[in-house]
C-alpha cells in the first residue's frame, strides 16, 4: 500500500520505517525541514536501537521517502497515519498539531481520487476523533467521513525499544468510523501477527489511555508501599514484592517455573514515572473525567503520589548527608528511563531542581545524552564521563534502572568521590557487592536512620 506518515517522531519514524520493511511504500511528512533532510541522508534525530538500519533500507529500496510537501505525499496514497505529537498543556493534551495536520489533510483531499483513510496515531482524548479530526477534515476538503475513511489505531510502543515493539505487537487496535475505514486500515498490519481489534473510535482513544494509566498506577502503587517500607523499620520493599509477585495470579506457574510477565517489572520501587507519555496522558483522562462530570480518585492519586516520590528521594539524600547546602551531588541519570536519550518529564530533572532549590550543587551525568541537550538543564556542570562525575562528590544519586550499573567497579569509583554516600533510586546495586567504606542508600528500606525517641516505639 503507499502510505502518508504525518510526524516523523518516536511514533512517526518508526512505523515509517516498520511498515516500509514490510513491502509498503511510505512517505514521511515532517514541518521540520531539518528532520526531513535527517531522514533523506539515513540520520535518525534521536536515539532508537535498530531504527537507522531499518530508515537505511527503506531509503536504499525506495520504498521510503521523506518530505515537507504533505499535499504531495498524499496524492496517490492511499492511508494518512497522523502522528504528531499531543504534548501537555497544563492538564490538557495540546491539539494544535493534529488539528493543523487534520486540515492539511483535508485539503489535500480536496483535490485527491480514490478512497482514502486518515488514520489517528498520536494519543488523543476520547471524541477527538470524531469531532475535531472528522470536522476538520470535513471542513477543509468538502468531503463527508464516509467518502474518505477515519481511523484511530492507538501505538503501544515504547521507547528504546520501539522498533522491536512495533514489529512484534501484542494486539493492533483499530478504531473506525465504519468497516470500510477499518478493513483498509488494516490491511496495513497484513503480515503482523497478533490479535487485531476492531472497535469503534471513542474505544480505541479510550483502550490507550487505559494502557498509559494502568502502567502509571502500578508505579505509583508501588512507589506508595515504597515509601510506607522506608518508614517503617525493619521492612524492605524488595522482600515484600518479593512475596506479591510470586502471587500466581501476577506470575503463573510453568512446569516448574515462572512466566515473569513483564507487567511485573512496573510493580518496582523507583522515582516516579516520567516521559513524554505516561503524565500527559493520565492527566488528559483526569481532564476528560472532569469534562464529563466523573469523580477519577484513583487517577488523582496516581498524579499526586508520583508528584511526591521526587522529594522522597531528595528527603533520603538530605537526611544521608545531614544537609545539602554546599555538598556536591553526582546526579548519575538524566533521560525519564534507561536506554533512551529522552530528557521529556524525566522525574531525575525534578530531583535536579530540588536539589538544587536545597542548596546543592550538582554535576549531571548521563551517557545517552549529548552535551548540547545537557546544556539546556539547570545543571552546574554536565560530563558524558562517570569517574568525573563523582570526583569529589559528596554523594551520588542514582535515577535509572540500568543493569550495567551492577558491573561497575564501585570500590575503585566511590574511592573518587569526597564521601562514598550512594542513593540509589531504583535500588539498581541492590546485592551489588559494596566496599564497605560506601554507605549506600536503597529506597524502600525501613530503618536507615534512627528513629526519634517518641517515634520509636509506637506501643
Ligand atoms: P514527537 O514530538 O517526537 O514528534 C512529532 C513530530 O511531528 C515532530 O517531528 C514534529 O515536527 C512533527 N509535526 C508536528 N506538526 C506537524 C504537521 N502539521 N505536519 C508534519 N509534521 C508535523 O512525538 P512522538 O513522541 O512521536 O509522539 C507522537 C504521538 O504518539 C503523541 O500523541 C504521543 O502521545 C503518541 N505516542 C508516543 C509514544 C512514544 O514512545 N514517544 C508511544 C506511543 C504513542
Ligand atoms: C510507555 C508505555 O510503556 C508504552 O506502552 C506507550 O506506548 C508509551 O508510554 C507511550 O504512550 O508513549 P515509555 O514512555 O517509552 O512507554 O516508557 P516505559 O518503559 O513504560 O516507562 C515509563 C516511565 O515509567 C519511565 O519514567 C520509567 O522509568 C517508569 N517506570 C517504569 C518506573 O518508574 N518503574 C517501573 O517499574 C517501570
Amino acid at each position: 500500500m503507499i502510505v502518508s506518515i504525518i510526524g516523523t517522531g518516536y511514533v512517526g519514524l518508526v512505523t515509517g520505517a516498520c511498515l516500509a520493511s514490510r513491502g509498503h511504500r511510505v512517505r514521511c511528512v515532517d514541518i521540520s525541514r531539518e528532520r526531513v533532510d535527517a531522514i533523506r541522508a539515513g540520520r535518525v534525530p534521536f536515539y532508537e536501537p535498530g531504527l537507522e538500519a531499518l530508515l537505511e533500507d527503506g531509503l536504499a529500496s525506495g520504498r521510503l521517502s521523506a518530505t515537507s510537501d504533505l499535499a504531495a505525499a498524499i496524492s496517490g496514497s492511499e492511508v494518512s497515519i497522523i502522528a504528531v505529537g499531543t504534548p501537555a498543556k497544563g492538564d490538557k493534551p495540546d491539539l494544535s498539531y493534529v488539528q493543523a495536520a487534520a486540515a492539511q489533510i483535508g485539503a489535500a483531499l480536496r483535490s485527491h481520487r480514490g478512497y482514502h483513510v486518515v488514520a489517528v496515531k498520536s494519543t488523543v482524548a476520547p471524541g477527538t476523533t470524531s469531532s475535531l479530526v472528522k470536522n476538520t477534515i470535513e471542513a477543509e476538503s468538502g468531503l463527508s467521513a464516509g467518502r474518505f475513511g477515519l481511523c484511530m489505531n492507538p501505538e503501544f510502543l515504547r521507547e528504546g525499544c520501539a522498533v522491536e515493539d512495533f514489529m512484534n505487537p501484542d494486539r493492533i487496535v483499530i478504531g473506525q468510523w465504519d468497516s470500510r475505514a477499518g478493513d483498509c486500515a488494516e490491511a496495513l498490519y497484513d503480515s503482523f501477527e497478533c490479535p487485531k481489534l476492531r472497535m469503534s473510535l471513542e474505544e480505541a482513544e479510550l483502550t490507550k489511555y487505559a494502557s498509559n494509566s494502568l502502567l502509571s498506577t502500578l508505579i505509583s502503587y508501588s512507589n506508595e508501599l515504597a515509601a510506607l517500607c522506608e518508614a517503617t523499620p525493619g521492612a524492605d520493599i524488595d522482600t515484600v514484592f518479593q512475596g506479591l509477585h510470586l502471587d500466581r495470579r501476577l506470575n503463573p506457574i510453568q512446569g516448574s517455573g515462572r512466566v515473569n510477565p513483564e507487567i511485573l517489572a512496573y510493580l518496582r520501587a523507583g522515582i516516579g514515572f516520567g516521559g513524554s507519555c505516561l503524565p500527559k496522558d493520565v492527566n488528559a483522562l483526569r481532564v476528560y473525567g472532569q469534562s464529563k462530570g466523573i469523580p477519577v480518585p484513583v487517577l488523582d492519586a496516581v498524579m499526586s503520589t508520583n508528584l511526591r516520590r521526587p522529594e522522597q528521594i531528595v528527603n533520603l539524600a538530605e537526611r544521608a548527608l545531614d544537609g545539602l547546602p554546599g555538598k556536591t551531588i553526582a546526579l548519575l541519570g538524566l533521560a525519564f528511563k534507561a536506554g533512551t536519550d529522552d530528557l521529556r518529564t524525566s522525574p531525575a530533572l525534578s530531583i535536579l531542581s530540588l536539589l538544587k532549590s536545597r542548596g546543592a550543587r550538582v554535576r549531571g551525568y548521563d551517557r545517552m545524552i549529548s552535551a548540547q541537550a545537557a546544556s539546556t538543564l539547570h545543571l552546574d556542570h554536565y560530563t558524558g564521563d562517570l569517574e568525573g562525575a563523582l570526583d569529589s562528590a559528596d554523594a551520588a544519586v542514582l535515577t535509572l534502572a540500568d543493569p550495567t550499573l551492577a558491573q561497575l567497579d564501585w570500590g575503585r569509583l566511590a574511592a573518587r568521590m569526597r564521601s562514598p554516600v550512594l542513593i540509589d533510586g531504583r535500588n539498581a546495586l541492590r546485592g551489588v557487592p559494596l566496599p564497605e567504606a560506601v554507605r549506600y542508600y536503597p529506597i524502600g528500606r525501613g530503618g536507615l536512620f534512627p528513629e526519634p525517641a517518641s517515634a520509636a516505639n509506637p506501643a
